[in-house]
């Protein structure tokens, strides 16, 4: 499974991008805001440190201007994906984009219906937010999985991004259906490499290597 980092926080990605956890990374006007960036000027920097798909999202929600912004972004650099949202224009959009050769990432995404006609669409990835449907009680890694299937039986080339990842039981259930792509924010990707057990392991060692008063160095 890819990691893509969910936000717009350059120094955040520098740090995981140099231990090879960045296959890409994913902003939205949310995470924009949260920079005080200029979105040209932060995607542009983002591209200039990490290969992989960059998405960057349209902010109109008429397909044309959708259009006509995705074909801005796109200038910043050649690994931009463009986001556009899940609506009947965010599709036409989708459509052309994808047409004209551009990688396109879906978001927003909440049903397989959804999924499916993304899909259709030509859509580089689709963005199901799996956190966001476990807020009001419904199941988003049920989702991940109905995707999966879906996909997988009509071979769609579509990739599946995981979205709105919150805690590492959501990227090892991501992980285990099956999903090309999980996005989450730097503190989740800090956070899977904890375990309470191996703190315990740790300090116990360091405990009785304490008592051999040997050093390695
Ligand atoms: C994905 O592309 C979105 O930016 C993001 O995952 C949303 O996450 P949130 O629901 O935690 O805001």
């Amino acid at each position: 499974m890819k990691f893509f980092v969910d936000t717009a926080d350059v120094a955040a990605i520098a740090e995981l991008n140099a231990l090879g956890m960045v296959d890409g990374v994913t902003t939205n006007p949310s995470l924009i805001l949260k920079s005080g960036r200029d979105i040209l000027e932060v995607t542009k920097e983002i591209c200039g440190i990490v290969s992989g798909p960059v998405s960057a999202e349209v902010v109109s929600l008429k397909a044309d201007e959708m259009i006509a912004e995705g074909r801005k972004l796109a200038k910043i650099a050649p690994n931009i994906a463009v986001k556009v949202p899940l609506t009947w224009d965010g599709l036409k959009a989708c459509k052309t984009l994808s047409d004209e050769g551009h990688m396109v990432n879906v978001t927003l995404c909440f049903s397989a219906n959804q999924a499916l006609l993304a899909a259709k669409a030509g859509a580089t990835f689709i963005s199901p937010f799996v956190g966001r449907l476990d807020d009001i009680n419904l199941d988003g890694m049920e989702l991940i999985a109905d995707i999966r299937t879906i996909y997988d039986n009509y071979d769609f080339r579509t990739q599946i991004l995981a979205a709105s990842i919150r805690t590492v039981n959501h990227a090892a259930e991501c992980a285990r259906i099956g999903a090309d792509v999980m996005t989450a924010p730097p503190d989740v990707i800090r956070k899977l490499a904890s375990h309470p057990l191996t703190d315990a392991g740790l300090a116990q060692f360091m405990k009785d290597w304490e008592k051999t008063g040997q050093k390695i160095l």
